[in-house]
């Protein structure tokens, strides 16, 4: 199953929402809802890859309009019935990030764990708006991708957000910062975790590798602590402001 596939196969399982999966991140140094919750109010906001828009029925109704696209049909499906109840404030389109966009002149432009075409990003943009964009980073999840000997990822040395800053800088945007934390974070049960790769493509296609299950086994042993089953979680936010 390539990406596409996969997102439309758990789009109509489950959406993209984890509230199940049991686990506890260490303390974040910055929280990617908290940083897009200061610039909502009164905004045009475009969210890009938006999957079934969990996490965002509490910031919508301050700004202006949000527009969600996923080129999964089965994700938009999950945040039509999410945000029904904010009625016409929202608009939910199925098309693909690198494609044309609905509208233009957005004054905040989001992409969570999606990706997306800098130069579109930024010409999207209202002069003074600001894209902030959260992604799932290389090392995420490390130890468990090196037992599996693949990952998403696996292997890259350089930061997905510093591709993307380099392809921004050319663009001369007013401000440009990035930040990134790696902490721990804790599964309750091996349950837990095997529910979070069968629901995510972090180790592709895992189960359909002979090795898979006895790899799973030996990463639960070496890692099970007082607190659960010990994982890291590497992210990244780049903001840039037109
Ligand atoms: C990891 S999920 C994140 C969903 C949501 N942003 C969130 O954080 O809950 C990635 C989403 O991006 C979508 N996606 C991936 N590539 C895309 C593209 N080129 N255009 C539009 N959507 C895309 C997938 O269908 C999926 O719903």
């Amino acid at each position: 199953m390539n990406e596409q596939e996969f997102y439309q196969w758990i789009g109509a399982a489950r959406g993209w929402r984890f509230e199940d999966i049991r686990s506890e991140l260490a303390p974040e140094p910055f929280n990617y809802y908290a940083l897009l919750a200061e610039h909502v109010h009164e905004a045009n906001w475009l969210d890009l890859g938006c999957g079934s828009a969990a996490g965002l029925a509490a910031l919508i109704p301050p700004c202006r309009h949000y527009t969600g696209l996923d080129r999964s049909p089965a994700m938009i499906a999950q945040a039509q019935a999410t945000l029904a109840p904010l009625g016409d404030k929202v608009t939910l389109c199925v098309a693909d990030n690198f494609k044309a966009a609905p509208g233009a002149g957005f004054e905040l432009i989001s992409a969570r764990h999606t990706p997306f075409h800098p130069a579109s990003v930024f010409a999207l943009l209202a002069p003074g708006g600001r894209f902030i964009t959260q992604q799932v980073e290389i090392h995420d999840k490390a130890a468990l991708k090196d037992c599996f000997g693949r990952g998403q990822n696996h292997g890259a040395s350089e930061l997905i957000a510093e591709g993307y800053r380099s392809a921004f800088e050319p663009l001369q945007p007013r401000e440009i910062s990035l930040m990134t934390y790696d902490i721990d974070e804790f599964f309750a049960t091996e349950d837990d975790l095997l529910a979070l790769l069968q629901s995510t493509p972090i180790i592709p296609d895992f189960g359909q590798h002979p090795d898979d299950m006895a790899a799973f086994s030996r990463y639960v042993q070496a890692h099970a602590t007082p607190q659960g089953i010990r994982c890291n979680a590497h992210r990244s936010v780049l903001t840039v402001i037109k």
